[in-house]
């Protein structure tokens, strides 16, 4: 061998091409290494189970040594003590090497029937089966919170802004669940991805299927999802699709966290003083010692426009790449990771900072002018008999003249649906334990097939 080459599983390569063609995955995979064990227990389960194929790929005792050696793997993970080398080039690789150094040709027979491409696909999804639901339940943290805060001060006047100009009379109230309100919408979109995210593409081989007779429903049910992907040139298609799609629906919680959050930077400056950040929360000066500065908000603002780079940048990767597995689909991996880790870290210190969120009541009823109540003003003159855009002008043209109105009485008065006074707390404190309630059974239903695919040889909870 050319001292210009360096050896792996699958043959000798360039170390400079092997250098940038395995790039962070070495470190990334390390995410995907739990799932790949998983995956590769359920894979070689339904080998021993092909019973046309004689001699049997593995016996029934040989599949249990391979799925201890798994658990060990796993267990390594979870104590830090696996690693993956540049010669392995990927999780694939090196647990593939890890079960043949302990088990000789048992190991070497893991990979009939499948390709690295499926086998990453489906580390994925279940990857992302595990993510998507915890982002689920931080959201659902997070709208809880608002809705907490949303009624201890469903009362308290706000300003109602259009243009950042003084509307008309609002509440805190108002404020703090139209946010709610908005995160579980953005649930629909997260849902919209579980649901895609949960179709099997093990089978899909190198992307054409093989010329055995697996079983792909059987693969697709013991990791618990809802059935395979059909078209096995689909399922490797899949990739990278799946991840636009669950990046945009973080790129809309993301925009939800974004302009809550530039509320919050507002109307905490102190000409404002609506809202007070408590200072553990807030980031001092080097020089100014009288700062308490809102970094988390600012940097939340930041983030958003990572995750929608992210969201991006995975569609720009997939717009002009051929069908089948393409190498460009590694760098789609990074990209999913880093926006989904950042949605969920802004979602969790978002719920901190609500958690502990001040007000200032005196400096929100300072903020309303006269100016505020005009448009109920017209609207008294409507009950008496006027035409609204004849009110309209009348308002209009007497402005100096109208007066400092209550606030209290002018909330109240808003009481339809959906307005100040017409909130239905209850029914977002509902929607918000269904939420949690459905992240709660999901889970125990995932972790119960797992399980079983480990056939309980793992050591640690998984
Ligand atoms: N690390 C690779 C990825 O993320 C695994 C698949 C490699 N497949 C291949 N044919 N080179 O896509």
């Amino acid at each position: 061998m050319a001292k210009s080459e360096k050896k792996t599983i699958v043959g000798s390569i360039h170390p400079d091409v092997l250098a940038f063609t395995v790039g962070r995955d070495p470190v990334l995979d390390m995410d995907l290494a739990l799932w790949d064990c998983i995956a590769t227990a359920a894979h070689v389960t339904m080998l021993s189970a092909m019973k046309k194929v004689k001699p049997a790929i593995f016996t029934a005792r040989e599949r249990d040594l391979v799925i201890q050696e798994l658990c060990a793997v796993i267990g390594d993970v979870q104590s830090g003590s696996f690693s993956i080398s540049e010669a392995d080039q990927d999780v694939h690789l090196a647990v593939e090497r890890r079960l043949t150094a302990v088990l000789g040709d048992l190991g070497r027979k893991v990979h009939t029937g499948r390709s690295r491409n499926d086998q990453v696909a489906v580390d994925i999804r279940l990857h992302m089966r595990d993510q998507i639901l915890g982002m689920i339940g931080e959201v659902a943290q997070l709208a809880r919170r608002l809705v907490t805060f949303g009624v201890r001060h469903a009362a308290v006047p706000m300003v109602g802004r259009t243009h950042l100009q003084p509307a008309m009379p609002s509440s805190l109230g108002l404020w703090a669940t139209a946010w709610t309100e908005s995160l579980l919408d953005d649930l629909f979109m997260v849902e919209a991805a579980y649901k895609l995210n949960d179709r099997c593409p093990l089978g899909s081989a190198a992307s054409y299927g093989v010329p055995l007779p697996i079983d792909r429903r059987m693969t697709a049910r013991l990791l618990g999802f809802e059935e395979p992907h059909h078209n096995v040139l689909h399922a490797a298609n899949a990739r990278g699709k799946i991840e636009s799609v669950v990046l945009a629906a973080c790129a809309q919680i993301m925009l939800t966290l974004s302009r809550m959050a530039e509320d919050l930077i507002l109307f905490s400056m102190p000409e404002f003083g609506y809202f007070v950040l408590p200072p553990e929360l807030c980031t001092g000066s080097s020089i100014m010692p009288q700062k308490y500065n809102p970094d988390v908000l600012e940097l939340i603002r930041a983030k958003t426009a990572v995750v929608m780079g992210c969201a991006d940048t995975v569609s720009t990767i997939l717009k002009a790449m051929p069908g089948g597995y393409n190498r460009d689909l590694q760098d789609t991996k990074e990209l999913y990771m880093e926006g989904m880790r950042t949605t969920r870290s802004s979602l969790r210190i978002m719920t901190l900072l609500v958690e502990s969120l001040g007000i200032c009541e005196a400096k929100l009823r300072d903020g309303f002018g006269s100016g505020v109540f005009a448009t109920d003003k017209a609207l008294e003159l409507v009950a008496g008999g006027m035409p609204f855009r004849d009110a309209y002008q009348y308002v209009r043209a007497h402005l100096d003249e109208l007066e400092q109105a209550d606030p209290d009485a002018a909330l109240s008065a808003k009481n339809h649906l959906g307005a100040p006074a017409g909130l239905d707390f209850a029914a977002y404190q509902e929607r918000v334990k269904e939420v949690l309630a459905g992240v709660k059974s999901r889970r125990a239903a995932s972790r119960r097939a797992l399980r079983k695919v480990l056939r309980g040889f793992a050591k640690a909870d998984i």
